[in-house]
């Protein structure tokens, strides 16, 4: 174990913030540390926009559905795959550039992550909190339009950055046995993994709630992926011109 270690294994995602505004400055370096990040064949598939307008955020929030987090951080950012710059370097070259395909939607979504958590790597080293918005999927054609997103781009998640004034505690992982792996796919001994784990969820909950919640994983599996979750996402993405063979 060393500092860095220490510091991915103290993640925990943060949602109070000082009112206290992350400087352009520092918010500048914490993307350059995403954009340090590898990259499928340096596609570089990644653009971030610092939402910075009032209203804007506030729309934000409301769109993310309700998460005041949103309009409170110390900054906004939403994380946006973007191929644009490619086809047009593509076109630069006299290239016809191929829209649509699912492998570049899947290149440019994993560079956005990546290079997301360079950046939130980054912040926490500095002693900030952060928290995604994925909420923001739920309404992507509005959050488009808000930020004027061409074809060839769609935002893939926010990202809240600030001071915080709330130390939650880290929340328990599955336990490794049960996520890693030797030579071949192996389901043994997972039915028992996963019970010990819903039970140390569901302390982790009932200690942080004060007994107000003590559902577990499993219990939250059910509800987030047995139902359809985000359709819309299939028809917005092929109206961005993104995976649609
Ligand atoms: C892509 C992504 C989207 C997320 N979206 C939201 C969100 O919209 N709102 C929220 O409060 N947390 C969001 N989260 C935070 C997760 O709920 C959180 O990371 C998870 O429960 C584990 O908790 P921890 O980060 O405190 O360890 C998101 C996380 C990721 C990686």
């Amino acid at each position: 174990v060393n500092p860095t270690i220490e510091l991915l294994l103290s993640h925990r995602s943060i949602r109070k913030f000082e009112d206290r505004v992350v400087p352009d400055e520092v918010l500048s370096t914490l993307v350059q540390c995403g954009q340090a990040a590898a990259t499928s064949s340096n596609v570089q598939g990644v653009s971030v926009i610092h939402v910075t307008k009032p209203d804007v955020r506030q729309a934000m929030a409301s769109l993310a559905g309700g998460q005041t987090y949103v309009e409170t951080a110390g900054a906004f950012v939403v994380y946006c795959a973007d191929l644009r710059r490619s086809m047009n370097a593509c076109e630069s070259q006299g290239g016809e550039f191929v829209p649509g395909m699912m492998e570049d939607f899947l290149i440019s979504s994993i560079d956005v992550g990546i290079a997301a958590q360079n950046t939130v790597i980054a912040a926490e080293s500095l002693g900030l909190g952060i928290c995604y918005i994925g909420g923001l999927r739920n309404n992507p054609s509005e959050v488009s339009k808000l930020l004027k997103l061409p074809q060839q781009v769609y935002p893939v998640f926010g990202l809240c950055l600030g001071y915080p004034t709330q130390d939650p505690e880290v929340k328990p992982r599955l336990p490794i046995d049960a996520v890693l792996m030797k030579d071949e796919y192996n389901e043994s001994g997972q039915v028992e993994l996963r019970d010990q784990y819903d039970e140390t969820v569901r302390e982790y909950y009932r200690t942080r709630t004060g007994g107000k919640k003590s559902s577990c994983w499993s219990e939250e599996m059910k509800i987030l992926v047995g139902k359809e979750s985000r359709p819309h996402m299939k028809r917005f993405l092929a109206d961005q011109g993104f995976a649609t063979k």
